[in-house]
């Protein structure tokens, strides 16, 4: 299983004072030189901590592969061709979120997601659907014709450890072996942390964990290095 490190809330921090520092793409050469295998940068309709500059310099700039999370926006939409991030994962976006909520509806809204992904796809962007694991939204999301689906493991995460947490742990392992016989390649990611990342494990075939906010959380006090190159460990 590899690991790409979501370096948002590095910029959450940098944008706190409004300078350059903490460096964004700084911290993304840390983390593939300790063990990332893929960068994940969120351009946000608000731009509340990636700015459209820093997609540029990071897909200019590693050495890994970028993934670009986005909503079915159409400014970022043209950025991600413009860019061609070897990624591009899409999520669903409201504006007064603190972080993203749930999955995409893509059953709900087949069609829009479909064409939507469609001149990504034609310009040889891989495409990921962010949805929850439910058969409905993998079926849906197989015949989108996207290659990966990032489970949402948000649930998960916050049940760990507690009442319900085994049966939201099931629905992960479910869906993605359903969507693993459809021919989908599966990732997750969402709240993940370096206590409850170890049953993924338990995950047939999962390609990649994306990570942030727990790694950037620990950095703080051990230093991004420290911080990828453990959750590298736990992930490999
Ligand atoms: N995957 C997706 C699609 C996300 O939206 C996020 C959060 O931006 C993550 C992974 C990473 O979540 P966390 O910061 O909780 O590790």
């Amino acid at each position: 299983m590899l690991l790409g490190v979501n370096i948002d809330h590095v910029a959450t921090l940098r944008n706190a004072r409004g300078g350059a520092e903490p460096d964004v793409l700084k911290a993304a050469l840390i983390c593939e030189e300790n063990g990332a295998t893929s960068i994940t940068a969120h351009l946000r309709e608000d731009r509340r901590h990636i700015k459209d500059a820093d997609i540029y310099s990071l897909a200019k700039n590693i050495k890994t592969r970028l993934n670009l999370e986005m909503a079915m926006a159409e400014d970022i939409q043209k950025i991600a061709l413009e860019v061609k991030p070897h990624s591009i994962c899409l999520v669903p976006e409201k504006r007064q979120e603190v972080t993203t909520e749930g999955g995409l509806d893509v059953a709900g809204n087949f069609e829009a997601v479909r064409d939507f992904i469609k001149p990504l796809l034609d310009a040889g962007i891989v495409v990921s659907l962010f949805i929850d694991p439910e058969e409905v939204q993998v079926k849906a999301s197989f015949e989108t014709g996207a290659q990966f689906i990032e489970m949402h493991t948000g649930t998960y995460s916050n049940t760990y450890g507690k009442a319900g947490g085994e049966e939201e742990f099931l629905k992960l392992k479910n869906a993605a072996e359903y969507a693993q016989s459809l021919g989908l390649r599966v990732n997750a990611g969402h709240g993940l942390n370096y206590e409850n990342v170890h049953r993924m494990h338990e995950i047939q075939g999962l390609y990649e964990l994306n990570i942030g906010h727990s790694i950037v959380s620990r950095a703080v006090f051990t230093g991004m290095a420290e911080a990828v190159k453990t959750m590298a460990e736990a992930v490999k």
